[in-house]
């Protein structure tokens, strides 16, 4: 069953689309990757489907949790959905955790919010939340605040956050960023056991060994738009995006030596180039590309797989 559908999302600032008719689907016990480089909007969207987003931006589009719009719910409801049947496990640990409660407090108080329990059995449940995410001591540590935790606990403890009530649906921004590699082991373990639990998850990453290992669908990110997406093997087998087949012959080698970097940067929002927005980048350009926008097309015999490319549509 789809439980979460971004449709035609666009957020703009001062009229430049930072995110640009991305839609992306998620059905329950699924892990769907979301990729692309620094700059391309995965944030933005991760946080809309909370329904957050910059005052400064506008926003357009659908986002259906179960077949109903977030985005046209009043406040109240839009609070009662997030934390509880949506969560996010957001980039940045340092600012997402309030330095003026403890850790426990913090974990316990979603589940006050959402489920209507005792503060007491919530702070049972912020232990065990705390607990399976490996931390030491998890029965003196929740009384710690967050300036007593390291970089990757404070990490694990915002994990446990957004699973202690359970979510239907987890949205996970970079998760993993700042951990060791035992624990980040120990988060693909966890998403795995949701997925199990018929959670549906989309994680955002720049780890593709990431998205080869525990996802099943991937969409692949450029300035704003989904440029490719597919079923994960049949993207790592045959990418068909210049842009994708760029990124996965940029992946380090067992040495950690970048092998074929993508020539160039991503272009900021603010000079978006015409027609294809990869164009300047693209090994395979032709007059057409910097001209006309492709669209997503679809690749022959995959009904799961398209690509915004006019290379799927024959040079004419
Ligand atoms: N409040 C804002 N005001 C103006 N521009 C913004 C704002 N927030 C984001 N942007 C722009 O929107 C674009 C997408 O940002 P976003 O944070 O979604 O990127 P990202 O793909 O998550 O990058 P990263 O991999 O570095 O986390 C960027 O060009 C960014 O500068
Ligand atoms: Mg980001």
């Amino acid at each position: 069953m789809k439980v979460l559908e971004v449709q035609n999302l666009t957020i703009s600032f001062d009229g430049k689309n930072a995110v640009d008719g991305v839609s992306i689907d998620l059905e329950d016990s699924e892990i769907v990757g979301l990729v692309g480089e620094s700059g391309c909007g995965k944030s933005l969207t991760a946080f809309s489907v909370l329904g957050i987003y910059p005052p400064n931006s506008k926003l357009t589009g659908k986002i259906l949790y179960k077949g109903k719009d977030l985005l046209t719910l009043d406040e109240e409801s839009k609070r009662k959905i997030r934390g509880n049947q949506i969560s996010l496990i957001p980039q940045d640990p340092l600012s997402a955790l309030n330095p003026v409660f403890t850790v426990g407090n913090q974990i316990a108080e979603v589940l006050e919010v959402h489920k209507q329990v005792s503060y007491k059995d919530a702070l049972l449940s912020a232990k065990s939340s705390l607990e399976m995410m490996n931390i030491p001591n998890p029965s003196s540590r929740i009384n710690d605040y967050p300036h007593q935790f390291s970089g990757g606990m404070k990490q694990r403890a915002l994990i446990a956050m957004a699973l202690v009530g359970q979510p239907d649906v987890l949205i996970a921004d970079e998760p993993t960023t700042a951990l060791d590699v035992t624990i980040q082991l120990q988060i693909l373990e966890i998403m795995k056991n949701l997925k199990k639990q018929k959670k549906a998850i989309l994680l955002i990453t720049h780890d593709l060994a990431q998205v080869s290992e525990i996802c099943d669908r991937v969409y692949v990110m450029y300035l704003g738009k989904i440029v490719e997406h597919g079923l994960t093997k049949d993207i790592f087998t045959n990418p068909k995006h210049p842009y994708t087949i760029g990124l996965l012959n940029s992946l380090p080698d067992e040495n950690k030596k970048l092998l074929n970097p993508i020539f160039g940067q991503p272009p900021s929002i603010n000079s978006i180039p015409l027609g294809c927005a990869f164009h300047p980048r693209c090994p395979f350009v032709f007059e057409k590309c910097k001209k006309e926008i492709p669209e997503l097309y679809d690749i022959t015999d995959n009904k799961h797989h398209r690509s915004r490319c006019f290379l799927e549509i024959g040079k004419k």
